[in-house]
């Protein structure tokens, strides 16, 4: 009998953008000048930033001779492989079934390597014995998923002493609950005044703190215009069809859905996610993060 799948609406928004845009990766891209703004570029403008992440991890692992990685929500595992081509070791953590699906397919296709995927939240993962602790623990989008809280006490846990989380991801910027129009447009993101706050208590350090904001924010211009000139239609057009066809059962399923359905319709048609409400309500930010203090808690023997 066939198992059956549920799937989050988080995990289903995921999985629908990579469906849609046809690409590997979960993450934004870097758009500057010279890459034309256009659908057909966005996996160029996905892999500039994820050569920006690897010449990171390259520049603090150079002086490792066997340097570990950790890769946190690794999507469809695409970083994962360029990681492992590289020549790390690299395991990852991710809580999405249908995305792991796709992971260990990406596994089986390149023979000889050892990654452990370990299926769960990072929340969920247990200490590690020092001599098991990774040199680096990469967030590339996922960074905003896991609570601050759990991120300054499990990290030390998982880290070397002197190891680094390099973090790539946006925050809600100061702006954030202002009340204007388009204040909640975008949900997700720690809020980046608590995310320092937060850090100046921990067992971290600071070293590299880079707003990339203008860099990705083209990337939101380009959904937007994805959103109201071809999806907006789209649904126009199967709701025309399905009132005309079965008008009582569409104005019913209508209004038991209508306080979703007027949830999605501001957060993505009111014409309030624009690139320039992203610029003003978020921050996108690329950190570097040292362990300064060693970790004493059970396992760190
Ligand atoms: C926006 S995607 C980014 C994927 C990938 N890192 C990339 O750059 O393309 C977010 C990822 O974080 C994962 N994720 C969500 N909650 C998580 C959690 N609590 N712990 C670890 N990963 C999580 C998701 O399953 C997904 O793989």
């Amino acid at each position: 009998m066939a198992r059956k799948v549920s799937m989050s609406s988080r995990e289903l928004g995921l999985v629908l953008a990579q469906q849609l845009l046809d690409v590997d990766d979960l993450h934004y891209g870097l758009w500057d000048a010279d890459l034309p703004l256009t659908p057909g570029n966005i996996a160029t403008a996905q892999q500039r930033y994820t050569e920006l992440l690897l010449d990171h991890v390259a520049r603090l692992l150079n002086a490792i001779e066997t340097p570990r990685i950790l890769d946190v929500g690794c999507g469809t595992g695409h970083m994962l492989e360029q990681l492992l081509a590289r020549g790390y070791q690299v395991d990852a953590v991710n809580p999405s079934p249908a995305l792991n699906r796709q992971v260990r397919a990406r596994l089986e296709r390149l023979p000889g390597t050892q990654v452990n995927l370990f299926e769960c939240n990072f929340e969920a993962l247990p200490a590690l014995p020092t001599a098991q602790r990774y040199d680096l623990l990469l967030f590339s989008e996922s960074f905003q998923y896991i609570p601050l809280v759990d991120i300054f006490t499990i990290s030390p846990r998982l880290l070397r002493p002197g190891g680094h989380l390099l973090v790539c991801d946006f925050f809600k910027s100061d702006a954030h609950r202002d009340g204007a129009a388009g204040d909640r447009s975008f949900s997700g993101g720690h809020v980046l005044r608590s995310f320092y706050e937060g850090l100046a208590t921990s067992q971290f350090s600071l070293q590299h703190d880079e707003d990339l904001t203008a860099r990705v924010s083209p990337n939101i211009a380009l959904l937007d215009e994805w959103l109201t000139q071809r999806l907006l239609p789209a649904s126009q057009s199967i709701n025309t069809y399905l009132t005309g066809r079965y008008p009582w059962s569409t104005r019913l399923l209508k209004w038991l859905a209508r306080r979703r359905l007027a949830r999605l319709e501001y957060k993505y048609l009111s014409g309030n996610r624009s690139q320039a409400m992203f610029e003003k309500y978020k921050s996108y930010r690329l950190l570097v993060l040292r362990l300064e203090q060693a970790d004493t808690g059970p396992s760190g023997n």
